[in-house]
């Protein structure tokens, strides 16, 4: 089968170890299932993998791609949960499991006409959803509905501020803030991003930009470039959710302003399988939609990965593998 493989890292060049190349098809362990891929979609982690930050050189030649949707054996649509791991080993909570492993690390991934998992990790994809929206939400938008509803506990009328409008995170933040009846400041470097911000029924600010009141909850995957600001918009007792760190890991901490207005500080990773059962289920019920930026074949993968890294994304970007011979299409 066709697949995308990283075969090599390089921090520089990290498109230089990605290979599209022929492989078999896997093999189906006892307890797993295997999927005939229709979409996936494209995530940062995908690029750390290739630039190798957070994934051992000893994991590769590995296919990437966290994200998947397609049919079952037994023919049914199924979007995948991503989180390969053992809710008792992480006291009922998969993203604590100290041994979890994101589809790509340790297990070859969606960017190929079929993946296998293990079958507790096939959910159906609801009747409301198109595959290709489906394809968008395990991760980006699992780690949205956790970071704002399981870490934050956001409630109708709160003040939710979200940095970096166009990613991937970041837009489903923002329409799953919104879905939730949150008023929403989302930041963005784009004016035309901002104005898509807008469109979804945000009020954009231009990055680092004055926001007009202090908001409950920050929603932070941009890192460095908006740290200092997130701790700034923040009211006393407010919480930053971060679960990302694009532009840099270490800004200053400004502990002062931490402990004198009580800020809270949550980390955020993934989401759990019952958490993605909500999402599928909020989405369904309020008609909230991903954003998707555009639909390529794997074949143009590379194009799909540069546009990520000159920041031309506003959402996601949707990668569909060649139909099998003999498969319908
Ligand atoms: N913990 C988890 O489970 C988890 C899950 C998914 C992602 N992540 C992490 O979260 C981060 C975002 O992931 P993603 O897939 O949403 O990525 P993405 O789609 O590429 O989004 C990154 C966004 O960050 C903003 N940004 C980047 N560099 C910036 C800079 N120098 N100054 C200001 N804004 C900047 C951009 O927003 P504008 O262009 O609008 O300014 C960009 O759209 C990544 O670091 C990823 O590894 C973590």
């Amino acid at each position: 089968m066709f697949a995308a493989v990283a075969i090599s890292q390089n921090p520089t060049d990290p498109l230089s170890g990605l290979h599209l190349q022929d492989v078999p098809i896997p093999e189906v362990e006892p307890g797993w299932s295997r999927v005939r891929v229709i979409a996936s979609s494209l995530n940062m982690h995908d690029l750390w993998t290739l630039r190798g930050v957070g994934h051992p050189a000893e994991q590769l030649p590995r296919i990437l791609g966290c994200d998947a949707v397609g049919y079952d054996e037994a023919g049914r649509r199924v979007v995948v949960y991503p989180v390969i791991a053992s809710p008792d080993r992480g006291h009922g909570d998969e993203t604590l499991d100290p041994q979890r492993a994101l589809l790509s690390e340790q297990h070859d991934g969606a960017f190929a006409e079929y993946l296998t998992v293990p079958t507790r990790n096939l959910l159906p994809v609801p009747e409301e959803l198109s595959l290709d929206e489906a394809a968008c939400l395990p991760v980006a938008w699992g780690t949205a509905y956790r970071m704002l509803f399981t870490q934050a506990g956001i409630r109708a009328g709160d003040r939710v501020l979200v940095q970096g409008a166009g990613g991937g995170v970041a837009s489903a933040a923002i329409k799953l803030a919104l879905g939730a009846g949150a008023t929403v400041y989302a930041t963005s470097r784009s004016e035309d991003k901002l104005a898509l911000a807008e469109e979804w029924g945000a009020r954009g600010i231009p990055t680092g930009g004055r926001v007009p009141e202090r908001v409950d909850v920050v929603v932070e995957t941009v890192g460095e470039a908006t740290w200092a600001h997130s701790l700034k918009c923040l009211r006393p007792g407010g919480t930053v959710v971060v679960a990302g760190a694009t532009s840099g890991m270490n800004p200053p901490a400004d502990l002062g302003r931490v402990f004198y207005l009580q800020q809270r500080i949550l980390g955020s990773t993934g989401c759990t399988l019952v958490e993605m059962r909500g999402l599928l289920r909020m989405m369904a019920a309020t008609g909230v939609r991903p954003v998707i930026d555009r639909t390529m074949p794997l074949s143009e993968i590379h194009k799909a990965f540069q546009l990520m890294i000159d920041g031309e994304l506003a959402g996601k970007v949707v990668i569909h593998p060649p139909t099998p011979e003999g498969a319908p299409a």
